[in-house]
């Protein structure tokens, strides 16, 4: 069979020991996670921050590439070099996020779907344009009292897939995002099978809407028990509800499933991405596509000061090599009390 033409994408974005840098906060998510630092939410601080994650050396080690917020594709670095271009020029796979907000879905209290299809043919040319090669999609599933419903799980699967089929149509490899919240106190067992029935789903959706899945990527939650859940399940249980729930509704043509970090903290989201992988035992290529576990300290560190960058992308750098060992199953207590490395500005 010959290799589609997106499968050299899938490749690079799955270099071993590499994994994915989310920094696709949308306005008003970046704009939270900045006023809980104090940092005024400002297009220059937003732009600032992106050029201190992206030109951070050595940083293409571990990352295979970054997701990016639309604003970010057209912003430029104080020297004048588009921010998707200080990605390209250091290895670094651009992709961009190309869902809009989630709304409410009509006549289902508590629960939500994704819109952005409109104009999306039009977006995803100019993404391409701009040096994109992937996309991503996200879908919020709420797990609670009598939720989900069937009916939200399948309007977002097939939005994911309209998407997904878009996407590949425009020559960009789609990122499939559905996302169980870790909101709740539900049990690792409900997050099991509630994932798995989301997985199933999204998966019937994108065969049935033809989505070549040897050209795309799944991004999913780990399967862990609800954030105010009483018994917290322990790594080893996480990692093999995870690995089961995965293997009993994702093909293996999928060539990839890369993980979220959905609110975890960023050493628990190692230690557990790291048990994942240590098993050796899937039929895809496993790694990380955090957001708030690679960024968390970063920008903490950074504060919106200008003298703090090296030590900022010190601390992203770090945790990338933490994940970077984790997704071949070698990350350590000794690897994560080695702290970020020094020098690494510009
Ligand atoms: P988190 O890792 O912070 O969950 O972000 C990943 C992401 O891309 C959410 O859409």
């Amino acid at each position: 069979m010959t290799a589609h033409p997106l499968e050299s994408t899938v490749a690079a974005l799955l270099a071993p020991g590499k994994g994915i840098l989310a920094a696709d906060e949308s306005l008003p998510t970046i704009g939270k996670r900045f006023a809980a630092l104090n940092i005024a939410p400002t297009e220059e601080n937003r732009r600032a921050y992106r050029e201190l994650l992206f030109s951070t050396r050595h940083l293409n080690e571990s990352i295979s590439g970054a997701i990016l917020f639309d604003e970010t594709t057209s912003q430029r670095t104080g020297l004048g070099e588009s921010l998707p271009g200080v990605l390209i020029s250091r290895g670094i796979v651009p992709g961009v996020k190309v869902d809009g907000a989630t709304i409410a879905l009509a006549n289902f209290p508590g629960e939500k779907i994704t819109r952005g299809l409109d104009g999306l043919p039009e977006r995803l040319l100019r993404y391409r344009e701009l040096g994109g090669r992937f996309t991503k999609w996200r879908a919020v599933i709420a797990i609670g009292d009598g939720l989900p419903t069937a009916t939200c799980i399948g309007a977002n699967a097939r939005l994911l897939a309209l998407f997904a089929a878009r996407s590949q149509e425009a020559g960009l490899v789609p990122i499939v995002e559905p996302e169980v919240l870790m909101d709740g106190n539900h049990t690792l067992a409900r997050c099991e099978e509630v994932t798995g029935l989301t997985l199933q789903a999204v998966l019937a959706a994108l065969i049935g809407h033809r989505v070549v899945l040897e050209a795309m990527l799944l991004k999913t939650g780990m399967v862990l028990s609800g954030k105010e859940c009483p018994q917290q399940a322990g790594t080893k249980e996480v990692a093999a509800a995870t690995l089961r729930c995965l293997r009993r509704a994702v093909p293996a043509a999928v060539p990839g499933v890369v993980f979220l970090s959905g609110g975890q903290s960023d050493v628990a989201a190692t230690e557990r991405l790291n048990a994942i992988c240590a098993t050796g035992a899937a039929p895809w290529k496993l790694t990380f596509s955090f957001g708030r576990a690679l960024q968390d300290a970063a920008m903490k560190t950074w504060h919106g000061a200008p003298a703090n960058v090296a030590a900022a992308q010190a601390a992203l750098l770090h945790r990338a090599r933490c994940n970077g060992l984790a997704v071949q199953g070698k990350y350590s207590a000794e690897a994560e009390r080695a702290g970020p490395p020094s020098g690494t500005a510009k």
